[in-house]
């Protein structure tokens, strides 16, 4: 079992190229399917969760080669349209190849993906949006099975919240419907965008249009293209809390801000000073942070739920109280307990969370649950007196590429070792 081992109070000083984005990654690994071609996707990050999508795109056909960070996926030939449980569960983000398995072969039968440790996740409005696309949806035994029945042209498909794998899903599944599709109170989060421009790339036409309108106009078949991910924000926003709380100079590389400005006033407040630029953030923390009054998770463009864990980590220490109120998912608190372990002063009442900043956090032994509760747990331990040992890394490797040697490149001392219990 590895662990991460980190000898907090250095401080951080440098440069991090920030990497793709995983949201971003993972729904445009899964629209490969509906090419008929060979897609070239730069900026893919070597994560276990793309690893996962790998896995799947070859069980359903795919020849897949890697150089770096570029993936060719050839997908000229799918022989199978269905996803087996053992593969489903590696990864929660594979109910986004249910859209494109149902475009390119009309049926799609797959396991459903269960809750996960950040709490339930259904996938209802996914269903019930297909239904209305024409797609025949059969759950049972803990299985779904869809078959597009009829052709339903010019379908509207209203949201009753943004979610953003059904927003992911209803494009996927309608890339070839003739007509239009409209989607009404669809996810608003830049990595829609990033898939609607690889689609429009292989051919399709998928146009984001204000306030949450997405309208897609049928095609008659994808081709294969050149794509580069966008950066990844969550990332960004985690090493930004680093920073933060372990104190510093860092400049950001390669990173998007504008897909975060909702979250830079947050560090503005807390006493940090951030310079965005077009394609970089510079972040300095010189001095112990302020606390932070109301943070609320929302869709975007509001505070990310992604990000919710990694800031909190980074105001243990501030002074004063901040609270944060987590709006998207019921059970996104699972890193309060190890912070807790670690000195912090966090209390939990429902969705709210108020955090106590104390003068100083210790190290102890800490178990990460979820991707980015573990990656608090980094944050936390960059700040902390003494040598924190971090387990359950797989969650972290999920999502963060090579993170011990990114923190490790601007002064933390940070290390992944191999240990036997
Ligand atoms: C969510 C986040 C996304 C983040 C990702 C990974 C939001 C709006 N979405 O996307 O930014 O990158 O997690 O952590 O912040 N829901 C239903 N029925 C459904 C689908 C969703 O009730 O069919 C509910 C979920 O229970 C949850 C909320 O909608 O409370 C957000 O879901 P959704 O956006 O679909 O989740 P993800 O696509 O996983």
């Amino acid at each position: 079992m590895k662990k991460i081992f980190v000898n907090g109070g250095k401080e951080l000083v440098g440069e991090i190229d920030i990497q793709g984005s995983k949201n971003s990654s993972l729904p445009i690994l899964a629209a490969c399917v509906l090419v008929s071609g060979i897609s070239c996707i730069h900026n893919c990050p070597d994560l276990s969760d793309v690893d996962a999508a790998i896995k799947i795109l070859e069980h359903l056909g795919c020849r897949i080669s890697r150089d770096n960070n570029t993936l060719y996926v050839d997908s000229r030939c799918i022989s199978c349209y269905n996803i087996p449980h053992t593969l489903m569960r590696e990864m929660r983000s594979s109910i986004v190849f249910l859209g494109s398995i149902l475009s390119r072969k009309g049926r799609a039968k797959l396991s459903l993906p269960g809750g996960c440790e950040i709490g339930l996740r259904p996938i209802d409005l996914h269903l019930s949006s297909l239904k209305t696309l024409g797609v025949e949806v059969d759950e049972s035994f803990g299985d779904i099975k869809c078959e597009k029945t009829k052709t339903v042209k010019d379908a509207v498909v209203s949201l009753s919240f943004p979610s953003v794998g059904a927003t992911e899903n209803i494009i996927l599944a309608s890339v070839f419907i003739p007509g239009q599709t409209t989607i009404l109170n669809a996810a608003r989060e830049p990595e829609i965008n990033d898939l609607a421009s690889f689609l429009n790339k292989c051919g399709c036409d998928v146009r984001i249009g204000s306030g949450g309108t997405v309208v897609i106009k049928g095609v008659l078949c994808a081709h294969g293209c050149e794509h580069t991910v966008m950066s990844d924000r969550i990332v960004a926003l985690t090493y930004m809390s680093a920073v933060g709380a372990a104190g510093g100079n860092v400049l950001l590389k390669r990173v998007e801000p504008n897909t975060f400005l909702s979250v830079i006033p947050v560090f503005k407040e807390a006493g940090c000073k951030v310079i965005a630029q077009h394609d970089s953030v510079r972040i300095i923390s010189e001095k112990r942070l302020n606390c932070v009054r109301d943070i609320r998770t929302m869709p975007y463009p509001g505070f990310p739920t992604d990000a919710q864990a990694p800031v909190m980590a980074m105001l243990c220490t501030a002074k004063g109280t901040s609270v944060i109120v987590e709006n998207i998912f019921e059970s996104r608190y699972k890193h309060v307990g190890e912070l807790v372990r670690m000195g912090a002063k966090i209390k939990i009442e429902g969705k709210v969370a108020i955090v106590d900043g104390t003068d100083s956090l210790h190290c102890a032994a800490v178990t990460a649950t979820d991707l980015r509760g573990g990656s608090a747990l980094i944050v936390a331990a960059l700040a902390a007196d003494g040598k924190t040992a971090i387990s359950g890394i797989n969650h972290i490797e999920r999502g963060y590429e090579n993170i011990c040697g990114c923190l490790g490149s601007i002064g933390a001392d940070i290390e992944c070792i191999e240990c036997n219990e």
